[in-house]
C-alpha cells in the first residue's frame, strides 16, 4: 500500500519525507488555508519535497471550470493531481481530464456507488473519506472493502485512497483489505510509528551494554 502525507504543513512534510516511507501528498482547500501560504507556492513547494502524486483540488463546482482550473494547476508541476469533488459536474471534469491525460482524485467519496461512477469517468485516483463516514455512524471500511471488490470485478486501473484518516488502526485495516493508498496525516503517521515496547527495548539494550563497557 502507498503511503500520502494529507498535509499542507512543510515541515510536517518535510519530516515525514526523511523517514523514508512517503509516496506521495494529498491537500485540500482547509489544509492550504490552515497554513496561511500562497496555494501555488504551497504546492510547488511540496513537489519539490516529494517526488510522487501530490494532490491539489479546484474550487470551481461547474464542469467546464473546473477543467480550466485544472489545466491551469496542472502546469505548476508534472506531479500535480487534481481533486476533483464527486458531484456529476465533477465526473463530467474528472472525464474530460482523463482524456487530456491530467491525472485526477476524485475526492469526498462516501459510497461504492460514487466509486463505480468515478472509476468510470476515468478517474486516476478515488478518496473514499472514512473518517467522516464513521463520524457519521457508518463504516468507513466497510465501503472501502466494497469498493475495492468492484474495482477489482472489472480491472479498473483507478488506485483507492482511504482518506479521512483518524487513526492507526484505520491504515492497518486499510492495508489488509488491500487498499492502494492510504492519506495519513502527520500525527497519525507518528502515531503509526512509534511503539512503548520499542523505546523500552532500547533502552534496557543501553542499559545492558553498560555492563559490558565497565
Ligand atoms: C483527503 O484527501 C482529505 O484531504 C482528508 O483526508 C480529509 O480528512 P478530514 O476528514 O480529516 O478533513
Amino acid at each position: 500500500m502507498k503511503l500520502f502525507i494529507d498535509s499542507a504543513n512543510i515541515d510536517e512534510i518535510k519530516q515525514a519525507a526523511s523517514w523514508g516511507i512517503i509516496d506521495g501528498v494529498t491537500t485540500n482547500p482547509s489544509l492550504v488555508a490552515k497554513e496561511g501560504g500562497d496555494f501555488k507556492e504551497t504546492v510547488r513547494e511540496i513537489c519539490k519535497i516529494v517526488n510522487g502524486p501530490v494532490s491539489a483540488e479546484v474550487l470551481s463546482l461547474e464542469s467546464g471550470k473546473m477543467v480550466a482550473e485544472a489545466e491551469h494547476i496542472a502546469t505548476w508541476h508534472k506531479n500535480v493531481v487534481i481533486k476533483i469533488p464527486c458531484t456529476t459536474e465533477g465526473l463530467k471534469a474528472a472525464r474530460k481530464l482523463s482524456r487530456l491525460k491530467i491525472k485526477t482524485n476524485v475526492t469526498l467519496v462516501f459510497s461504492a456507488n460514487q466509486v463505480l461512477a468515478a472509476a468510470k469517468a476515468g478517474a486516476t485516483f478515488i478518496s473514499i473519506f472514512v473518517g467522516r463516514l464513521d463520524d457519521a455512524g457508518e463504516n468507513g471500511l466497510a465501503v472501502v472493502e466494497e469498493s475495492l471488490k468492484i474495482l477489482k470485478n472489472y480491472d479498473s486501473k483507478s488506485e483507492l485512497i482511504v482518506a479521512s484518516v483518524r487513526s492507526p488502526l484505520t491504515v492497518q485495516k486499510a492495508a489488509a483489505l488491500g487498499a492502494h493508498v492510504a492519506t495519513v496525516p502527520y500525527k497519525v503517521l507518528e502515531q503509526m510509528l512509534k511503539h512503548s515496547l520499542t523505546d523500552a527495548g532500547i533502552e534496557r539494550f543501553l542499559k545492558d551494554w553498560e555492563s559490558v563497557k565497565k
